[in-house]
């Protein structure tokens, strides 16, 4: 029912040719795979060389941060519009390094969140706890409190996003998330947004699990009942392990 949307999260990783070689590659690789969404996210510097590799293919194009105002003194930002200029459909809005090392909130979130969609992107909205929040019990909070204020006064809109459980402590560590913690996170976040949209809408919003996803985990993740897909950061970058997993979510 809910088509699986695999993305990359290239981070500050990939200039020039290196980045268009490995969109190349990403074409080849999943040229024949249907049913499942492919998004790769190079940083803001390749988006217009990235757009031009991605046309006609079915690899589609994010970005991996938006500005919520629509222009003006902001030096150093991106805007929703520059973006849909640039080619972009996606845009991965309150990864948890953004959160961690740039000062993002829930509050920041929801106003990217709100212009991107204004702008017609599909925002991609991580959400996730530290693992000091989970070993203190906070997990369930923290990850409701991440939804509902992320998410909150979308409106129908709501629809058209995408969500991602990133378990901080899996990001980048090797140490994924079993199949059942993940699934029974996404599960929290589903009821979340039946309790504050409705169960049909609810019901058709992807959630993706992102956090070491790789070749070895991807099946088993993504076969859980409310896992719709992965945020792949490192295997992301390999056309080879992120086509695999790929191939694993079809
Ligand atoms: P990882 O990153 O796959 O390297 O853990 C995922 C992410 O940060 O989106």
């Amino acid at each position: 029912m809910r088509t699986k949307i695999i993305a990359g999260n290239w981070k500050m990783n990939m200039t020039g040719t290196a980045a268009l070689d490995l969109i190349e590659a990403v074409k080849r690789e999943v040229a024949d795979v249907g049913k499942v969404e492919v998004v790769v996210c190079p940083p803001f510097t390749e988006l217009k060389a990235a757009a031009a590799a991605c046309a006609g293919s079915n690899v589609m194009l994010g970005a991996q941060n938006v500005h919520w105002a629509e222009a003006g003194a902001f030096t150093g930002e991106i805007s929703a519009a520059m973006l849909q200029s640039a080619g972009v459909k996606y845009v991965i809005i309150g990864h948890s390094e953004r959160r961690q090392y740039f000062g993002e909130t829930d509050e920041t979130v929801n106003k990217r969140a709100k212009a991107a969609l204004a702008a017609g992107l599909i925002p991609i909205v991580c959400v996730g706890e530290t693992l000091e929040e989970r070993d203190d019990g906070r997990m369930e909070d923290v990850v409701v409190r991440q939804t509902k204020a992320g998410l909150d006064g979308l409106g129908a809109d709501i629809s058209r996003i995408v969500i991602a459980y990133e378990p901080v402590w899996a990001i980048g560590t090797g140490r994924t998330a079993t199949p059942a913690q993940a699934q029974e996170v996404h599960a929290l976040i589903r009821r979340t947004l039946c309790e504050t949209v409705g169960g049909d809408v609810a019901n058709g919003i992807r959630i993706q699990y992102g956090g070491s996803m790789k070749p070895e985990n991807a099946k088993e993740l993504l076969s859980q009942p409310d896992i719709d897909g992965g945020l792949i950061g490192g295997a992301a970058l390999k056309a080879e392990s992120f086509a695999a997993i790929i191939k694993a979510g079809v």
